[in-house]
């Protein structure tokens, strides 16, 4: 990511990895949009950080999408980097007939359909930058099944699959498409999840940044 001066899209960047990514962005003198549903939280990050250009936007309504394309085209026109970074992780025992569905599909539409759409969306854009990267943030959790959010490993191991199928698509329109595998991170997302009791399992704060990339080369990052 040393190409300077990138505009770079961060969904779901007002707090944890998004937001550790955000900041080590602007380090870099890069232009840096973050995305998010609650405004409040994005006001407050904004505050810390006035650099950060902030929109609320919520990446499984197609309107809110449509609308944040047009906005940063006519702001910034068009972005470089696309972080499809946006996610969340339920706690759902498949045993348990009162779950509720509405909560699990939710989950799918965030973490695996919300990527595809913003893609579709911002695939003119990118296609116009000479330096485009679109990273899909998944998670260990894409190889490896936790029994305590099935739903959850099951969209990352979908993100990471097709991650994988569209790197080939997109490499003669001249995005990179890179997939960043998270370890256990501290941030709102794994605070639910019992996992204090395993030590393999401890939480890195998000700022350590020691992320897995597949898709990109080591001299490049
Ligand atoms: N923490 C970990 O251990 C870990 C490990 C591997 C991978 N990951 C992945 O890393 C990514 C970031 O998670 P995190 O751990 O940093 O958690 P986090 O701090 O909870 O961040 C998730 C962000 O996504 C935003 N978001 C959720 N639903 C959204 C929607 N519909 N539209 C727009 N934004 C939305 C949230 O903001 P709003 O609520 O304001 O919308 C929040 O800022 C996720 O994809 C997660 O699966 C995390």
């Amino acid at each position: 990511m040393n190409n300077p001066k990138q505009t770079i899209l961060i969904t779901g960047g007002g707090s944890g990895i998004g937001l550790a990514l955000a900041q080590k962005f602007l380090q870099h003198g890069n232009t840096v949009i973050i995305t998010g549903r609650n405004l409040t939280k994005l006001e407050e990050v904004k505050r810390e950080f006035p650099e950060l250009h902030i929109f609320q936007s919520d990446v499984t309504k197609e309107e809110d999408v449509k609308k944040l394309v047009s906005q940063v085209q006519a702001e910034f026109g068009g972005i470089d980097v696309l972080v499809n970074n946006a996610g969340i992780m339920n706690l759902v025992d498949a045993g348990n007939e009162s779950n509720d569905l509405q909560k699990q599909f939710q989950e799918i539409e965030i973490n695996y359909h919300a990527p595809i759409r913003m893609l579709h969306h911002f695939l003119p854009q990118l296609k116009k930058s000479k330096h485009a990267v679109l990273i899909n943030v998944s998670s260990g959790l894409a190889y490896v099944p936790f029994a305590q959010a099935p739903v959850y490993s099951g969209t990352k191991s979908a993100l990471h699959f097709w991650t994988k199928g569209i790197r080939p698509q997109l490499k003669p329109h001249n995005i990179r498409v890179v997939e960043l595998l998270p370890p256990v991170v501290d941030t709102p997302l794994a605070h639910g999840a019992d996992i204090a009791e395993d030590d393999n399992l401890k939480p890195m704060p998000p700022e350590n940044g020691q992320y897995i990339l597949e898709g990109f080369p080591e001299q490049e990052r």
